[in-house]
């Protein structure tokens, strides 16, 4: 019998994605910092310090991506070190992106550069952060002068990361800074994001009319814990239309349809402003009913049984593969080219990862086969980073890091990620020797 094999189409990009404040060390001028050096606002009381030491030694680590046969590299720009204070650019900051650009693309790593990853420059922060509406020029202003300045290193740029994750866990939930609980404040600051990414988005095309633009939208999937419930289907659907649809209705069609679906404006600039859309996805979740809970919109997080559970601290998420699938289908009827600009688990022990790898890339590879434009992938992340308020307790690398010794010790993973690089495709082998009890879910 003739081996299987899921092969990818040429050119597909295959990357890892990173952010800044993760990965530079000692980004002292944001808002997050400021965070970390509070007790009790990290779970195991660290901060991110030297994190993966790359404001000084990048290139060690792109030489491991290159090494694994990657052929691109996803990287943010921080906000408050190329802007340290309002109309204040640091030229020394902008070099050493410019090294870090150049270090990327002699290493035959194609860049992909986020302009905003979760962290704010203090200064901002101080004038009230995404609620105030002056975020919008100042956000564009900031775009074009990083696009004036990097965009001969890049093609590909993403304005925002996961708008409705940072809205809802700064916004909301209060676990990042400002640490607010306001839905108005939500409404808000979505409003405001969904201007800043339109405002960015023009300002990128004006200096580089050949650039590729797009939100990196996060994506979780939430189903009824009892598909029989029809409250439970209601919950569900409330929270997959608030979380993972408004925001792209907006950015695709300029409707600005918060908070509950009614159509409450327009906002004509950000009508099809996107080139591409990136997707970020790592699993689902299962909701049930709960009328005692207004403030979680009635919806509770059902118990997932162990065995497709994800490791401590996120055992409310399901691994589930088929979500990805689904994500990118729906995405595609947008019309616009799709990456997936993040996807991985946190698996110190690096037993379920091999698994998780090939599943979703085998979901991927379904998406493609049935005519969707899928560019690239960007497992998430190559070195193990700073986790925002986990602090070092999740290690999402393809490579171990001790953070206190810096020193890095590659997990089977990166092997296998490798392996599936260079190839541009999965093989029966590589199923066999890195997760063979995935083998049915991988070749249907
Ligand atoms: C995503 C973030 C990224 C990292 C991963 C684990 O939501 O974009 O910075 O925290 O999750």
């Amino acid at each position: 019998m003739s081996r299987r094999v899921l092969t990818f189409p040429d050119g597909f990009l295959w990357g890892v994605a990173t952010a800044a404040h993760q990965n530079e060390g000692n980004n002292t001028r944001n808002d997050f910092w400021a965070w970390e050096q509070i007790p009790g606002h990290v779970v195991d009381g660290s901060t991110s310090g030297l994190a993966c030491d790359w404001w000084n030694r990048a290139e060690e680590d792109f030489d491991r991506a290159a090494a694994l046969g990657l052929n691109t590299l996803r990287m943010s720009v921080e906000w408050s070190r190329v802007e340290p204070q309002p109309g204040v650019w640091d030229s020394a900051a902008f070099d050493r992106y410019r090294e870090m650009l150049e270090g990327l693309r002699a290493r035959g790593l194609e860049p992909m550069v986020t302009l905003h990853h979760f962290t704010n420059p203090m200064w901002l922060a101080d004038r009230g952060g995404w609620a105030n509406q002056d975020v919008v020029p100042l956000f564009e202003r900031y775009a074009a002068k990083v696009v004036e300045t990097l965009g001969d290193l890049c093609q590909m740029w993403c304005t925002i990361n996961e708008p409705s994750i940072y809205a809802a866990l700064a916004y909301v939930l209060g676990k990042w800074p400002p640490g607010e609980s306001s839905l108005l404040k939500f409404i808000r600051v979505t409003r405001n994001q969904v201007k800043a990414h339109a405002a960015a988005y023009q300002a990128i095309h004006q200096r580089r009319p050949r650039a590729q633009v797009g939100i990196v939208k996060h994506m979780a999937a939430f189903d009824p814990a009892d598909p029989d419930s029809f409250t439970d289907r209601w919950v569900a659907a409330i929270r997959d239309t608030l979380l993972n649809w408004h925001f792209m209705d907006a950015v695709m069609e300029g409707k600005l349809k918060f908070p509950f679906g009614v159509g409450v404006g327009r906002h004509a600039p950000a009508i099809n402003s996107n080139d591409f859309i990136g997707l970020n996805y790592y699993g689902r979740h299962l909701l049930r009913f709960v009328p005692s809970s207004p403030g979680t919109l009635f919806a509770g997080e059902a118990q997932v049984p162990p065995e497709i559970a994800w490791p401590e601290p996120w055992t409310d998420r399901e691994i589930y593969p088929a979500g990805l699938h689904h994500f990118l289908m729906r995405l595609a009827t947008y019309g616009k080219s799709l990456y997936v600009t993040e996807n991985g688990m946190a698996d110190a022990t690096d037993e379920i990862r091999p698994g998780f790898l090939l599943t979703h890339l085998a979901a991927l590879h379904r998406a493609i086969r049935q005519g969707v434009d899928v560019r690239g992938y960007y497992y998430w992340t190559l070195v193990d980073n700073y986790e925002w308020v986990e602090g070092w307790t999740t290690r999402f690398g393809l490579i171990g890091l001790d953070p206190a010794t810096q020193e890095r010790t590659p997990r089977r993973s990166a092997e296998l990620y490798a392996a599936i690089a260079r190839a541009n495709a999965i093989t029966e082998e590589m199923v066999e020797k890195y997760a063979p009890q995935v083998m049915d879910q991988v070749f249907t």
